[in-house]
């Protein structure tokens, strides 16, 4: 992929990165689509409607259900799913940790059940680099070594010394397999661990970084940490992190997450948070959430937010979203999620605009203003 640093303001980045299939200019959020599908949308919505350039999917749920191979022979994740901008792949380390029963790793990759039928899997770096070869993303990420936190220090730095270790054998399989032709557009990111913890994140950054990586992601947090300790490992970690390549915070956040993030230099962010949450009534606006269930809503005639422009928002009431989703009809969660995303790649789209003008000092005081 092509990647070109647009503008700097403080430690915020506006960038653009090019691949195969689209032009991401960021910071960037991408929808979460884990089963190769963003929940209640179709990718007509995402491509026409919310205009994404890149969504998320998850070689974990894909690989279990239709099957890696399956998706291959339809067309890849372009063809299958008729999106044909950006997809990124997570790796299926971190589901495998977190929706198994049953998971354990070891030096070799990690054991699970399937959360579907209980069936016995294992994970290896070059594995998981095979799926999303079938699955064709533009960004794959690496195998990595999740652990709960808190952890001991053993557990901290066995899980940095295997995810290093894992990321070494990705990157020579990856280079292998594209000289034979395999994989050539497809790009492929490492995986920062070490916690919350200053020096085992800067262990994990520098042997990480010193790789032939397209991009560095930031992951093991969002896990229950307070938001403090997360924005301070960011801010820790982002210096160690090369200039010219894409950096990607996983699994974040909030609003306020992202803005946080992007000041301390993050192009990237993932959450299911705005699809979930439009999912059991949450909806974001420029002056905070509200519940749409809310009886104070039945009589309200104007729109989730009179600041949004979104399709939701240019046509329907607040009294009627909440009629919809009292009488759980399905169209309740189209309309809601649309909102919802519309109102984050709204935010960094405005974030981006503020960077490229020198004003994300001036961005940021104004978004915490308006939710006051
Ligand atoms: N999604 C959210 N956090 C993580 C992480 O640390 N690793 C992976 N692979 N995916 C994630
Ligand atoms: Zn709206």
């Amino acid at each position: 992929m092509k990647f070109n640093l647009d503008a700097i303001d403080g430690n915020a980045r506006a960038c653009t990165i090019q691949t195969a299939h689209s032009t991401i200019q960021t910071p960037i959020f991408m929808p979460v689509g884990t089963s190769a599908v963003v929940k209640a949308l179709d990718t007509n919505d995402m491509r026409e409607i919310l205009d994404t350039q890149i969504i998320l999917a998850n070689t974990y749920h894909l690989y279990l259900r239709p099957g890696d191979e399956t998706v291959n022979k339809l067309g890849k994740l372009h063809g299958f799913t008729k999106y044909d901008r950006s997809f990124l792949t997570d790796s299926g380390g971190f589901q495998a940790f977190s929706l198994s029963d049953i998971s354990k790793a070891d030096e070799k990759g990690i054991m699970f059940r399937s959360h579907i039928d209980g069936s016995k899997h294992y994970f290896t770096p070059s594995k998981v680099l095979d799926i999303q070869y079938n699955l064709g993303s533009d960004i794959m990420m690496i195998l990595d070594d999740l652990v709960a936190l808190p952890a001991t220090k053993e557990r901290l730095t066995l899980s940095i010394d295997r995810t290093t270790r894992w990321a070494k054998e990705s990157i020579t399989y990856h280079r292998e397999k594209q000289s034979d032709g395999i994989g050539v557009n497809q790009n492929i990111f490492a995986i920062i661990q070490g916690g919350i913890d200053k020096e085992f994140r800067k262990i994990s950054a520098e042997s990480l970084c010193a790789m032939d990586f397209d991009g560095f992601a930031i992951g093991g947090l969002s896990v229950g940490e307070e938001n403090q300790a997360m924005y301070d490992t960011v801010e820790f970690t982002t210096p160690f992190m090369p200039k010219d390549k894409p950096r990607y915070l996983m699994g974040v956040g909030t609003p306020e997450d992202l803005v946080e993030n992007i000041e301390r230099g993050i192009d990237m962010f993932d959450c299911v948070m705005p699809t979930r949450n439009a999912r059991n009534g949450t909806l974001f606006t420029t002056f905070g959430k509200i519940n749409i269930k809310s009886a104070r809503f039945k009589l309200d005639d104007t729109p989730i937010d009179p600041a949004c422009d979104c399709y939701t928002c240019k046509r329907y009431s607040r009294a009627y979203l909440n009629h919809l989703y009292r009488a759980k009809e399905l169209t309740y969660f189209r309309l809601a999620s649309l909102h919802n995303l519309h109102y984050y790649l709204n935010l960094v789209k405005e974030a981006r605009e503020a960077i490229l003008k020198g004003e994300f000092q001036a961005f940021k005081r104004e978004f915490y203003n308006r939710r006051n």
